[in-house]
């Protein structure tokens, strides 16, 4: 569970697999709720998909959230972070990969894996 309070003194937070950046704009809506002041937290939010496959919504709730400030990333795969241009040399405070799903029912040895390689990538950015 993230507190919004352990985001304060621009703690660095990476998302992944955003499904529609609701999660994102919540959080970004929450934190400048509370803070009453310009969010310090570094947001930086990413899905799965690439940018051309997804909905008209999602890639509205998309721009939406950069004007909220996050930076926005499109067809990052979790399980290669740490050889992602972007994120190879970033440390995060935070890396939340919310409700992670490979999609399809009767799935779990390759949900499992998803996680395993997840894991794994992400203890390279912490
Ligand atoms: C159940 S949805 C959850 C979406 C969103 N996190 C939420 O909480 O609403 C599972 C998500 O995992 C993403 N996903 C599956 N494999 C992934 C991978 N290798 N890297 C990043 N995201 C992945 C899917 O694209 C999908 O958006």
């Amino acid at each position: 569970m993230l507190d919004v309070s352990q985001l304060e003194g621009g703690k660095q937070v990476l998302l992944v697999g955003e499904g529609n950046f609701s999660f994102t704009i919540s959080l970004l809506m929450k934190i400048a709720d509370s803070t009453k002041s310009p969010i310090s937290a570094k947001l930086i939010s990413s899905c799965f998909q690439k940018y051309r496959n997804l909905s008209n919504t999602v890639k509205e709730n998309a721009r939406f959230a950069c004007t909220l400030g996050a930076e926005v990333w499109f067809g990052i795969d979790a399980t290669s972070l740490h050889q992602h241009e972007r994120f190879k040399n970033e440390k995060f405070d935070f890396i939340v990969f919310n409700f992670p799903h490979v999609g399809g029912k009767m799935k779990i040895h390759l949900n499992r894996l998803l996680l395993k390689n997840f894991f794994r990538a992400k203890w390279n950015t912490i």
